[in-house]
């Protein structure tokens, strides 16, 4: 399976602090945020994955993560040149989708939770049709809205209804079969002139090949797209990071974990770093084994 991750748009709900940077290149407590979203595909045992951002902000993404080999993956970056909605990173990333399935992970998306690598690698493994994951939201209608009847089929996705008839928002992380690169050819501009990843999902669920999981309450979903998001999720990794003594999303361990690099590989990579405590704790983990 490959891996998409959509880091461009104007980031304008994050004014005037996008003006300088990139939403994902800013700072969620001790990382940079795209390092959530590729922990995601990393526990996911994805290791190809094309980073689509603005060709402004690509020597940025390039200079923070490479081509991936130092982590033991693969990484490309690809270019949007405008916003033309989330279904058009299937359009972006056809060549490197080529005849595999693929996962496509928000930029700003933030997932914790027990277990959620090895969901998702169960899932990777067997994609048909098109897994969407759930989670419930006090304001649904800042998002995608799945509504699942009561054996759990999902029966209808809407964006961003004025009423939902549900508070099930659609997370940022989706995964397909290779059907999805044709269904994105077929879709056209909305009335906000986007490809919209709900049109999309649709074609799926009227074949009756659209599944929704939801994640359940134990399970922290957060999108760092507004300030009061950002801040909060900041919070959350660095309250939990504190208790716990242990860091998320920290793609060293991950990819030691993983198999994709060695112990020594990992604590390389963290004495690069061994002036914060994020090195610190590479180099830590790495020795402790
Ligand atoms: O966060 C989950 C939600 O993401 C879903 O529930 C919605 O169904 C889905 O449409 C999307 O809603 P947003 O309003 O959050 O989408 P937004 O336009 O903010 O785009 C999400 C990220 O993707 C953002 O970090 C910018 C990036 N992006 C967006 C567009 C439209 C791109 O890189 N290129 C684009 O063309």
């Amino acid at each position: 399976m490959k891996g998409v991750i959509l880091a461009g748009g104007n980031g304008t709900r994050l004014h005037p602090i996008t003006l300088g940077p990139s939403k994902q290149l800013l700072p969620v407590y001790d990382k940079p945020m795209i390092y959530y979203p590729l922990s995601v595909l990393m526990l996911a045992g994805i290791t190809e994955i094309e980073i689509i951002t603005t060709p402004d902000e690509v020597p940025a993404f390039r200079r923070l993560l490479g081509d991936g080999s130092r982590l033991g993956i693969s990484l490309t970056y690809a270019e949007q040149d405008k916003p033309r909605g989330l279904a058009d990173a299937f359009l972006v990333s056809a060549d490197h989708i080529g005849d595999d399935p693929v996962a496509l992970v928000l930029g700003d998306n933030i997932f914790h939770g027990y277990e959620f690598g090895p969901m998702l690698q169960r899932l990777s493994r067997s994609v048909q049709g098109c897994y969407l994951f759930g989670h419930p939201v006090r304001d649904p209608e800042r998002y995608g809205v799945g509504v699942l009847d009561e054996q759990g089929n999902l029966v209808s996705i809407e964006e961003k209804p004025a009423r939902p008839w549900s508070n099930m928002a659609i997370t940022g992380l989706y995964l397909y079969d290779n059907k999805v690169v044709d269904f994105a050819r077929r879709l056209r501009p909305s009335e906000r002139g986007e490809l919209e990843i709900t049109d999309l999902n649709r074609i799926y669920l009227e074949r009756g090949e659209a599944t929704l999981i939801p994640l359940g309450r134990g399970f922290v979903w957060l999108d760092a797209g507004t300030h009061d998001a950002l801040m909060e999720a900041g919070n959350y990794v660095q309250v939990l990071e504190h208790r716990q003594g242990v860091r998320i999303a920290c793609l060293e361990e991950i990819a030691w974990r993983m198999g994709y690099i060695d112990r020594e590989a990992c604590h390389r990579l963290g004495s690069r770093l061994a002036k914060s405590p994020y090195g610190q704790y590479v180099m830590e983990m790495a020795e402790a084994g």
